[in-house]
Parts: structure tokens; C-alpha cells; sequence
């Protein structure tokens, strides 16, 4: 019999089935309603976009109005204008009154709403119309959703995914300057979200920058054991499949209490068991991760990196250690000598590769660190 596979790979739909987060949803919707900004951040795949589109569904059942922009592979001031802008039309579509007050607010872009005659499903595209270009764009837009959020009758809350790629701009030092005077302005909050800590905390924490202490900073940590493997448990079973409590746990601590490996490694697993999970399909389903992840290993992290940057990784992954520079580590892992690797663990932390727990060095995805310990020692 075909039986549906419950986990998810994507972020997580709104029915689909989410792991504990109680205090986390109750903590940013009470910030999102209170007005009051966060920048939220964890690595990649712990679940930072799936928890923060529930808290805007939970704001918009409360009254709010909310908005969403991906700033993902953003490549000019005109772009995020029209993101911005195309996250306001596409939020409000749905609620006419609001919809035509956009439509009259943001004069800058005009939305068109186009049907696909074969599959049914309708897209929003956007005219430029005003000739402005350049930040003269982007002032104009942030002052009509400055109107727009006084005159919704609601709290505004405005989720920013990504939001760090505004750093990788030309004029990046700019931009920051005038998202923030508008940020000054206004009683939206603002949830920042992204994946690079480093460039968020710098752009957050720096003095000299635009957004110094402009949002309350809000590390997403990992779930914890006990509730991501009783969660576990709960989508075999509901499924069908048997699964001991202690195998899920097994299943957690080989993922790391990663979110994104853990629902890879339930899928994997569910693919290769029958009637219950076994310990033989958790070990061939841990296997399978691997080798299904060995592209973004090789292609996305290694490849990159300077020779003298991928030796202290592998070393790192071999071997955490509090003093990477030591003459033992240096000789036991064969690298080179202590100024160049000053350098290399400077730029792995700066890649988010590397950071420092408890004053040890150690790989930021333990899932990568067991791969490279397994083919590079
Ligand atoms: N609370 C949760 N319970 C179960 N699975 C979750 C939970 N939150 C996220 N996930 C899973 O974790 C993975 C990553 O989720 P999501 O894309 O939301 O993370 P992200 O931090 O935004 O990732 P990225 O850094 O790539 O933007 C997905 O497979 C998703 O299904
Ligand atoms: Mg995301």
C-alpha cells in the first residue's frame, strides 16, 4: 500500500505538521503586535522562515496587517523598491479596502494580476510608472508605506527574509541609512531574518552602522531532544509506521537536532521501513543523507574555500579544539603555519562555517562535520 511520507524538506506549509516553537511563536507575536523590531537568526535550515510565517498568520488572525519580502539574490536599490512595494500588493490583495488604499499610496508601481490560462494560477507582476530610478525610487516607496501604516488602522508587520543580502550592494551603506530613517518613522515592526549571524549581528551591533540597536536580537535556538523526538515518533505512527522512543531519539542525535536533517532523515527512513522503523533503515537512511547531501558539501562549502581554509576545516571537523593554532594541532593535523590559519579560521567564521561553543571550535552543521570526518581524515 502507498503510503504519504510526512516530513517536509521545504518550509513548512501552514497545515503541515510543526514541532513544539510554543514560546518562540507567543514571544515574536507579542514583539510583532507590540511593535517592537527583531532580527532573528540561526544557521541555515533550522526553521527560521516556517516559524516566522506562522507568527504573521497568528498576527493577521489577531487584526494586523502583514507583509512579506524575500530579499534573496536582491541586485539593485530599484529591486527591493519593487519588493517591497510587490509584498504590500500581494499581502492586501486578499482584503479589498486595503488593497485599493496600496494601490493609491505606492503611485511608484502599478500591480497587474495575471491569470495563467493553463494551470488557473494567478501572479502579480509590477509597472514601474513613476521614472524615478535609484534610491529616488526607494524613498518614494518607503514614504508611501510610511501613509500606508499610519492610515491601515492596524499594527503593521513587515518580515524581511534574507535580509542580509542587502549587504552585497553596491550601495549597501546607503540603503541601510535610509531603511532606517523610515524605520524611525514608522510603528511597523520589522522581523530582519537571515542566516549569515555575522553579518547580521555586525549590521545590528556595530556602532558605527545605520541599524546599531535598531532591533532586539533573537537567536533561534535547536529544539530540544525530548520534544523533536516525541514529534518524531508522533508523524511515524500517525502515518502508520512504527518507531521506539528510543530510536527516535537515535534519529535526533544523528541529525544534530538540526530541523531540516531530521525531516530529511525521518523521510529517508520512512522510505526504507515497513511496518516499524528499525535501527538497520535508521543507519542505511543516515548513509543516504550523506550521499544526498554530498553536492552541497563538495559544490557549496568546500569548493569555495582556499586550500589552506578547507585544511583547518577538515582538521576542525577531525578534531574541536580551543587552540587551533597550537604547535600539537598544527603538527597533528599537518597544516600550515599559525599566521596563514589565523586568516583561513578568521574567513570560516566570517562564512558561518566555524563558530566558537564554549570557547571550542567546531563545525556550525554537525551533519557536514560528520561527512568530512568520515572522507577527509
Ligand atoms: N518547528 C519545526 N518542526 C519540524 N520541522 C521544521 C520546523 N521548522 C522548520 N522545520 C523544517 O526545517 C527545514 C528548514 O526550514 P526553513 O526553511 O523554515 O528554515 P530556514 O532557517 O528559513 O532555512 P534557510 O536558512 O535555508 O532560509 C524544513 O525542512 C522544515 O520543514
Ligand atoms: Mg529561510
Amino acid at each position: 500500500m502507498l503510503r504519504k511520507n510526512p516530513f517536509y524538506l521545504k518550509v513548512l506549509p501552514p497545515e503541515a505538521p510543526f514541532c513544539n516553537r510554543v514560546r518562540e511563536l507567543k514571544e515574536l507575536e507579542n514583539y510583532g503586535y507590540s511593535g517592537t523590531s527583531v532580527v532573528i537568526y540561526s544557521p541555515r535550515r533550522e526553521g527560521k522562515t516556517s516559524l516566522v510565517n506562522r507568527v504573521q498568520e497568528r498576527l493577521h488572525k489577531s487584526g494586523a496587517v502583514t507583509v512579506k519580502a524575500d530579499f534573496l539574490s536582491v541586485f539593485s536599490v530599484e529591486d527591493i523598491a519593487a519588493r517591497l512595494a510587490k509584498a504590500v500588493f500581494s499581502e492586501t490583495k486578499k482584503h479589498e479596502p486595503l488593497y485599493r488604499k496600496a494601490v493609491s499610496l505606492i503611485k511608484s508601481f502599478r500591480p497587474a494580476v495575471q491569470t495563467d490560462p493553463l494551470t488557473g494560477s494567478v501572479s502579480l507582476t509590477l509597472l514601474s510608472v513613476s521614472g524615478k530610478t535609484g534610491f529616488e525610487l526607494l524613498e518614494d516607496v518607503l514614504e508611501s508605506l510610511k501613509i500606508f501604516s499610519q492610515s491601515a488602522g492596524s499594527p503593521l508587520n513587515i518580515f524581511i527574509d534574507e535580509f542580509q543580502e542587502v549587504t552585497s550592494l553596491r550601495d549597501s551603506a546607503k540603503i541601510e541609512a535610509l531603511l532606517r530613517t523610515y524605520m524611525q518613522e514608522t510603528s511597523a515592526s520589522f522581523f530582519f531574518v537571515g542566516s549569515r549571524r555575522r553579518i547580521l549581528s555586525d549590521m545590528f551591533n556595530e556602532r558605527k552602522r545605520p541599524f546599531y540597536k535598531m532591533a532586539m536580537s533573537y537567536p533561534l535556538e535547536k529544539i530540544a531532544e525530548n520534544e523533536l523526538s516525541h514529534w518524531i515518533k508522533e508523524q511515524f505512527e500517525h502515518s502508520g509506521v512504527l518507531c521506539e522512543a528510543e530510536l527516535a531519539c537515535e534519529l535526533v542525535r544523528l541529525a544534530h537536532r538540526h530541523t531540516f536533517y531530521v525531516q530529511k532523515l525521518g523521510m529517508l527512513t520512512f522510505n526504507l521501513s515497513d511496518k516499524a522503523v528499525t535501527r538497520e533503515s535508521l543507519i542505511a537512511a543516515y548513509q543516504d543523507l550523506l550521499e544526498s547531501e554530498k553536492t552541497v558539501f563538495e559544490e557549496s562549502y568546500l569548493k569555495p574555500l582556499a586550500s589552506a581554509q578547507r585544511n583547518l576545516l577538515t582538521a576542525l571537523a577531525r578534531e574541536n579544539t580551543k587552540q587551533p593554532f597550537a604547535q600539537y594541532y598544527i603538527r597533528r593535523h599537518s597544516l600550515p603555519s599559525a599566521a596563514t590559519l589565523q586568516s583561513a579560521l578568521k574567513a570560516l567564521l566570517n562564512e558561518d562555517l566555524v563558530h566558537r561553543d564554549a570557547d571550542i571550535y567546531t563545525l556550525v552543521d554537525k551533519v557536514f562535520e560528520d561527512y568530512l570526518r568520515r572522507n577527509y581524515s
